[in-house]
C-alpha cells in the first residue's frame, strides 16, 4: 500500500468543506490506492462544528482515512502537508467595498503563506479557493520562501466547468464531448471564456457569435450569482468539485489533445504582466502544468483579456504594501 499523503482543507466547518471533505475522504481526489491524513483547519469559532464534521467523518469508516487533524492551529494544520485546499476567506458583508475584502483576506492569506512556508511539505501543491482567490494566492505566495512559486494556484476549474455545461448543452452533445475551452483571466464576472479552438467529439465545432457574447459569456460570468439567487447561499457542492477536480488534473495530468483551466503565476504568456496569479489554458504531464502558447486571440477576446488583465493589476494595486 502507498504511504499517505496529507491534504489540507481550509475553512473545514464551511459548506464547500461539508461537500469536498467526504470526497476527498473516499478517494475521489487521489485515487483509490491512495490513503490520505486529513488536516481540517477552521478558525476557534467554528471547532465544535468542525468536531462534528470529524465525528461524521469516523462514522463514514473511510477505508482510506488513515488520521484526522483538526485544528484551529496552522502550525499543527500545515505540517508536513503535501495538498491544501485554500476554502476559508472572509465573505463580502453587506455594504463592503472590493478594497476592503482583498484588505480582510490579504491578512489572513499572509498568515497562512508563513505558516505553509514553515511547516508544510516542500513538495506541496496549493489551490486557493476562497475569494478574491487569483489575489489571495498572489499575497500568500509572496510569503513563500523555499517552496516553488509554481506551486501556488488559484481556483477557475469551476468557470471552466460551467462553460462545458453551457457549451454542450447548446450543441446538444454531453460535457465530456467538449474539449479545447478555457478560462483567462480573474475568477470574477471578468473572467474570459475563450472558446475559439473548441472541439465537440473531436470535430471543431462553432456557435453563433451572438449567441456567445449576449448569452454563453454573461451566463458562465454570472453563474455564481444566478445560484446565490437560486439557492440564498452560494455555490458549494460544485465549488468543492472543482476544488478537485484542480488536483486530480494536476497530479493526472490533462488527457492528449485538451487542456483545462488553472490561474497560475503569470510567465509572461499572452502578454499577461509577470506574477499575477492568472488563469490560463493549461496541459498538464507528470504533475506540471504549461501555458497553452499560441492561441489565436482576435481582437474580441483581446478586449475582453486587457479589462481583466486591468482588473487584476487594480486588485494587486491595492494589496501591493503586503507584498512587500
Ligand atoms: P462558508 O462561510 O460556508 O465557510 C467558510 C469557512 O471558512 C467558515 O467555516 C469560516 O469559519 C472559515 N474561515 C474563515 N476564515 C478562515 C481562516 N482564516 N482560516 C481557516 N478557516 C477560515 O463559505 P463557503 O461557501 O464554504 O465558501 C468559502 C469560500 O470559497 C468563499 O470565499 C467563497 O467566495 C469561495 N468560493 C470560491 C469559488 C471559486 O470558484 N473560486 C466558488 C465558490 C465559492
Amino acid at each position: 500500500q502507498k504511504p499517505p499523503v496529507r491534504v489540507a482543507i481550509t475553512g473545514a466547518a464551511g459548506q464547500i468543506g461539508y461537500s469536498l471533505i467526504f470526497r476527498v475522504a473516499s478517494g475521489e481526489m487521489l485515487g483509490p490506492d491512495q490513503p490520505v491524513i486529513l488536516h481540517l483547519i477552521d478558525l476557534p469559532f467554528a471547532m465544535a462544528a468542525l468536531n462534528g464534521v470529524v465525528m461524521e467523518i469516523q462514522d463514514c469508516a473511510f477505508p482510506l482515512v488513515q488520521g484526522i487533524v483538526a485544528t484551529d492551529n496552522q502550525a499543527v494544520g500545515f505540517k508536513d502537508v503535501n495538498y491544501a485546499l485554500l476554502v476559508g476567506a472572509k465573505p463580502r458583508g453587506p455594504g463592503m467595498e472590493r478594497g476592503d475584502l482583498l484588505k480582510e483576506n490579504g491578512k489572513i492569506f499572509t498568515e497562512t503563506g508563513k505558516f505553509i512556508n514553515d511547516n508544510a511539505s516542500r513538495d506541496i501543491k496549493v489551490v486557493v479557493v476562497g475569494n478574491p482567490c487569483n489575489t489571495n494566492c498572489l499575497i500568500l505566495a509572496n510569503q513563500i520562501k523555499d517552496i516553488p512559486k509554481e506551486n501556488f494556484t488559484a481556483m477557475t476549474r469551476l468557470d471552466h466547468n460551467r462553460a462545458q455545461y453551457q457549451l454542450a448543452d447548446k450543441l446538444g452533445v454531453h460535457t465530456s464531448d467538449i474539449r479545447k475551452i478555457a478560462i483567462f483571466g480573474n475568477h470574477s464576472p471578468t473572467m474570459v471564456p475563450y472558446i475559439d479552438q473548441m472541439t465537440a467529439k473531436n470535430h471543431k465545432a462553432t456557435v453563433d457569435q451572438q449567441w456567445v457574447t449576449q448569452t454563453f459569456i454573461p451566463t458562465v460570468q454570472q453563474r455564481g450569482a444566478e445560484i446565490i439567487k437560486a439557492r440564498k447561499l452560494s455555490s458549494a457542492a460544485s465549488a468543492g468539485n472543482a476544488a478537485m477536480n484542480h488536483i486530480t488534473t494536476w497530479v493526472n495530468g490533462t488527457v492528449e489533445g485538451d487542456y483545462t483551466s488553472m490561474a497560475i503565476p503569470s510567465d509572461g504568456s499572452y502578454g499577461v504582466p509577470k506574477g499575477l496569479i492568472f488563469s490560463f489554458p493549461v496541459t498538464v504531464k507528470n504533475g506540471k502544468y504549461s501555458v497553452v502558447q499560441g492561441l489565436p486571440i482576435s481582437p474580441f477576446y483581446q478586449g475582453l483579456l486587457d479589462k481583466t488583465i486591468k482588473e487584476l493589476v487594480d486588485e494587486r494595486n491595492a494589496i501591493d504594501h503586503l507584498l512587500k
